[in-house]
């Protein structure tokens, strides 16, 4: 700069040593705010890659729990655990699979991890929809469907899981899955509520990964329009009301301007689900030679925690320990 000129707002002053950018970033957090998504599949005999997902397998029940030893060594101590069975029905889902996977976690780690579940039907569906359609039309069953997630939400919660997350996004089913819990006198299991869902084309390598892509339409007549903000507020305010207990929006980067709104609505914390398409573009453009893989997700985490976050689901929860987090 030219001797003489004197700028008022010097704002590079600030930025310009590492210690003073420490001293000054308004975002802290640790790995301890950052789950670990599991896709925990029945059919598969070997660790299946998932396109995309760097550092996440299809896994058998054998497999997840050495995953689980791996992770806990790494300092992962949040999961979400996804069962994928191998059979598909039209209604009255087997319970059998997901509930051995999930003894088998607590018996093998016993309270070393929260273990958080997602009640989703669309693993088990024949439609590969979250809900359940009357057998005579392309009706959604709302009773049924509703009947269905909390008792699998039960069952979950029976055979060890600490937590239920609903991903389903069927009216009414925060509240049918708390009605349930407490009469079986789970009150103290928590509910994270996927509550504000977009219809999003970023859930593509989830939707390999767990099988559950839509076999006819798509998820517009139940999951938000990225275009309505006035839905995307209430879905959360609703599940607030009928009983979460977290908050959550997803995908998180294209909800980074809802978080802080949602948690000052309804004071429940708001975590943000950075979700398969999110984390697969990551790996894509570093494998295009456009970026580096590890601090740009980094960068994510620190601007979903920016956004008001007060924790992330990520794919790549098990690199967090490596980046310093
Ligand atoms: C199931 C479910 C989905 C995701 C989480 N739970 C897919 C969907 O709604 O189609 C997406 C997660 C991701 O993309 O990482 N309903």
């Amino acid at each position: 700069m030219a001797k003489g000129i004197s700028i008022v707002k010097r704002l590079q002053r600030l930025r310009g040593s590492p210690h003073l950018r420490n001293l000054l970033s308004t975002v802290d957090f640790n790995r301890s705010q950052l789950i670990q998504p599991l896709f925990a599949v029945e059919s598969v005999k070997a660790d299946e890659p998932i396109p995309g997902l760097r550092g996440t397998f299809r896994q058998n029940l054998e497999s997840t729990l050495k995953q689980i030893e791996k992770d806990l060594e790494n300092g992962v101590t949040q999961f979400i655990l996804f069962n994928v069975p191998a059979g598909k029905k039209k209604r009255d889902f087997d319970h059998a699979f997901s509930t051995r996977m999930i003894q088998s976690i607590r018996k093998r780690f016993g309270s070393d991890l929260y273990l958080w579940v997602d009640a989703c039907l669309c693993s088990l569906t024949e439609s590969g929809h979250c809900c359940v359609y009357h057998s005579d039309s392309a009706r959604q069953d709302l009773e049924t469907t509703l009947n269905e997630i909390s008792s699998l939400a039960l069952s979950y919660i029976e055979a060890g899981a600490d937590a239920i997350s609903p991903s389903d996004m069927q009216d009414g089913r925060v509240a049918a899955i708390r009605e349930k819990l407490d009469g079986a006198g789970k009150d103290l299991a928590p509910i994270m509520s996927y509550s504000t869902k977009f219809a999003s084309h970023f859930y593509g390598p989830f939707r390999n990964a767990a099988d559950s892509a839509p076999q006819f339409g798509d998820r517009n007549e139940y999951q938000i329009d990225v275009r309505n903000r006035d839905d995307a507020l209430g879905s959360s305010d609703r599940c607030a009301e009928e009983g979460a207990d977290l908050l959550m929006v997803k995908p998180g980067m294209s909800s980074i301007d809802l978080i802080r709104e949602i948690h000052t609505r309804t004071g429940l914390a708001v975590g943000a689900y950075q979700v398969s398409g999110e984390y697969a573009a990551l790996d894509v453009l570093e494998e295009k030679g456009l970026l580096k893989f590890e601090p740009a997700l980094l960068e994510t985490w620190s601007v979903f925690k920016r956004a008001g976050a007060q924790y992330v689901i990520t794919y790549g929860a098990r690199y967090a320990k490596k980046l310093g987090i």
